[in-house]
């Protein structure tokens, strides 16, 4: 009879002692890296063999790097899948109008500037339009991608129809040899609608895998054979298998978890966020639509974003343009993770596209062209109103 009271005696002694040494973990809604609920043990495992090559592949001469790169490894920016800091920025240049870009001779469009020994790093040419983009946070992909093309389209309002300021377009891009069109795909004259990147230029995950082991790496695969150096088609560095198992790591990475949910002044600031017009386009509710995987399919997420264009004013251009996106406009960005990223950033926001702002108001007060009439509304509310829609933002 002693016995079992003994064994229970030891076990909470140990796991009292346990709670003393080792540190304690950060709880889930504080990560922004881990997979969606519900995976099955097959998609556990692509999903581990995806954050390994995402995350501790780094790339050598030997393994294929360069001979141009911008980093050595996708976890090098996108630490800890959060957003990533201005040290890791990526520069895109020569390309201010819908005829393409003039500078691809000349290294475009992407700046690698750092080469293997022997090689010279790229440079800007002078006086060319170039944009740097900070990286964003990687979470809650999947649930992006599965959004139909009608929905993003039915939240489009190109000319304006409603008058209200705010209009929204789709980027239409032309799709690369080995994208698959979306079962659910509009076209339109070929062109068909982007929207992974800042300027929404790309159509899929597998695009931005396949197009960031190239560009920023230099590795190219049998989607992207061309090497960057020489343009010359070379045999595949990463094999499809590898960049297939990231693609699912991306598709299946958890959607940021909303924290304080029960302060009354995060419900406040829900509320004015609608009231004064930033639902328009950080849209708080989106749909999935059907996916072969399971815990992604039909699924209502709150993403805070459109997923569409805006033209920002000149406050925000930057004279570069991708896929027939302006050079003011910008893909609304996801608000969703917002108060997480300063752990990933330093303990620091770095804001906007370019990680130009440091907080949250000063990114708010940078919204000119479509977004001047919610930025005005912004202005007008009192301090303590000001507060609770940051502290709403912080939360999510
Ligand atoms: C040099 C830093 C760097 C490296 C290395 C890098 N990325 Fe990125 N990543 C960025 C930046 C900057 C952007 C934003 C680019 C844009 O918007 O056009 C980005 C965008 C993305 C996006 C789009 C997210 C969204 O919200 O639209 C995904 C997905 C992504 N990267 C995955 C990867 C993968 C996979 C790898 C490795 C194969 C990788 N990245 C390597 C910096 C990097
Ligand atoms: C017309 C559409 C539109 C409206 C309205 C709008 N935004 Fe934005 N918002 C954007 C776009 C587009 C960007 C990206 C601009 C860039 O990166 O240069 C952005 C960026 C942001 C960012 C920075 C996000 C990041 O990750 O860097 C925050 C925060 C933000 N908006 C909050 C708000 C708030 C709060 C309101 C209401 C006062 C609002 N926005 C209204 C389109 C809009």
């Amino acid at each position: 009879m002693i016995r079992p009271i003994l064994i229970f005696l030891f076990s909470i002694w140990l796991l009292a002692a346990c709670e003393k040494t080792s540190p304690s973990l950060p709880d889930d809604s504080e990560l922004l890296d881990g997979p969606v609920e519900g995976l099955s043990e097959a998609e556990t495992r692509q999903f581990l063999a995806g954050d390994v090559a995402f995350n501790d592949h780094v790339f050598m001469a030997s393994t294929g790097l360069g001979p141009l790169f911008v980093s050595t490894s996708c976890g090098s920016c996108h630490a800890g899948d959060g957003k990533g800091h201005l040290s890791n920025a990526l520069t895109r240049f020569g390309q201010w109008d819908e005829t393409g870009n003039q500078f691809l001779h000349l290294g475009g469009p992407q700046l690698q500037h750092r080469a293997l020994p022997g090689y010279s790093p790229e440079q800007l040419p002078p006086g060319i339009p170039f944009t740097k983009l900070v990286p964003p946070a990687n979470t809650g992909l999947g649930f992006l991608e599965l959004v139909s093309d009608a929905d993003i389209l039915a939240m489009a309002d190109p000319d304006d129809a409603d008058g209200d300021g705010v209009s929204g377009k789709p980027n239409w891009i032309s799709l690369p040899d080995y994208a698959i069109p979306r079962p659910d795909a509009v076209s339109q004259n070929g062109f068909y609608i982007g929207r992974f990147g800042k300027k929404a230029a790309v159509y899929d995950l597998l695009q931005q895998t396949a197009r960031a082991y190239n560009q920023d790496m230099g590795i190219t695969s049998t989607y992207e054979p061309f090497d960057t150096y020489s343009g010359f088609e070379i045999d595949m560095e990463v094999n499809n298998q590898t960049v297939q198992n990231v693609v699912f790591y991306l598709r299946t990475l958890k959607a940021p978890i909303p924290r304080d949910t029960d302060e009354p002044s995060v419900a406040i600031g829900k509320s004015l966020f609608e009231e004064i017009g930033c639902a328009k386009c950080h849209r708080s509710t989106l749909v999935t639509g059907p996916s072969t995987i399971g815990s992604l399919a039909n699924r209502v997420f709150q993403p805070y974003t459109d997923l569409l264009l805006h033209d920002m004013g000149p406050e925000l251009d930057d004279g570069y343009t991708e896929g027939s996106a302006t050079t003011a406009e910008w893909r609304t960005p996801p608000l969703w993770g917002l108060g997480l990223s300063k752990n990933s950033q330093g303990g620091q926001y770095y804001l906007l596209h370019d990680g130009r702002v440091q907080s949250i108001e000063a990114a708010i007060l940078l919204h000119g062209g479509e977004g001047t009439q919610s930025r005005a509304a912004y202005q007008s509310l009192n301090t303590v109103q000001k507060a609770q829609l940051i502290t709403f933002l912080e939360s999510l």
